[in-house]
């Protein structure tokens, strides 16, 4: 199987002006990841696990280190070092993100959230509007949220839809951190039965769970912060 991402050192502190002081988000964390692989991250609060999401994801930048990323468009390519431009064309098109909380422009119907996603992978609106009315579906997201701003949703709600966004597409890289936070079991089942889905169709992917049941199953290897390093799926 081709390797999607490796990471490698990588390092992330925060200076904060006032008191004066730099905290640590993550340090010197490496490891790496294949098509079809779940790397679970675990590690107590403050540990650093969203800081290695978002410093992938190009959110943060890194202190040190290097996060290579093997594009199909674009081959090889250190994300912590290449423009803007591309980070924001290889994010689009081939990286999923889905975070706790949704950021929404604010006059953007779910809807057109949804369908804007698939649109940047490609495919005609036609197609596009078909496959987001289908995950909206999926997600049970009712009907009648479908035109509306989602400022107003409930966490669930927004959260379905983050996840509907992220998965209306095939990413090649797909980042999670604590996607099922708000959910309740049944829909927590429909979220693992789409990620399943998905690697089956070769995307890679990073979660970050509390739920460590949810994790089970999924997951082909773990990090965990404490130790810095890669164990197996059975130190769950
Ligand atoms: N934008 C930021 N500015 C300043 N400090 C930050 C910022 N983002 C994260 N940190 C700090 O970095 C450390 C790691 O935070 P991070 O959010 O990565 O932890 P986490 O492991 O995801 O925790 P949780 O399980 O609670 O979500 C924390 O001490 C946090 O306060
Ligand atoms: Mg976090």
């Amino acid at each position: 199987m081709n390797t999607v991402l490796q990471v490698r050192n990588l390092s992330k502190d925060f200076y904060l002006y006032n008191p004066g002081r730099v905290i640590d988000g993550c340090r010197d964390v490496s490891f790496s990841l294949r098509e079809k692989e779940f790397l679970g991250i675990t590690g107590a609060s403050g540990s650093g696990k969203s800081t290695i999401l978002k410093c992938i994801y190009q959110t943060y930048r890194v202190k040190s280190g290097e996060i290579f990323y093997f594009s199909p468009t674009a081959g090889c390519v250190d994300l912590t070092k290449i423009p803007e431009r591309e980070i924001t064309r290889i994010r689009r098109q081939e990286i999923g993100y889905v975070s706790q909380f949704l950021e929404t422009l604010p006059r953007v119907t779910a809807r057109q959230i949804v369908e804007d996603s698939a649109l940047e992978a490609g495919v005609s609106r036609e197609e596009a509007q078909k496959a987001a009315e289908e995950v909206l579906n999926y997600f049970k997201l009712p009907l009648s949220l479908w035109d509306i701003y989602p400022y107003m949703f409930s966490g669930g709600e927004k959260l379905r839809l983050n996840l509907a966004k992220a998965m209306v597409k095939t990413p090649r890289l797909l980042l999670l951190d604590e996607p099922t936070a708000s959910l309740d079991e049944d829909a927590k089942k429909l979220v693992k039965e789409l990620l399943q889905k998905l690697i089956q169709k070769g995307t890679a992917m990073i979660g970050i769970f509390h739920d460590l049941d949810f994790m089970r199953g999924l997951c082909d290897h773990v990090y965990n912060m404490a130790h810095g390093g890669e164990a197996g799926k059975g130190n769950l």
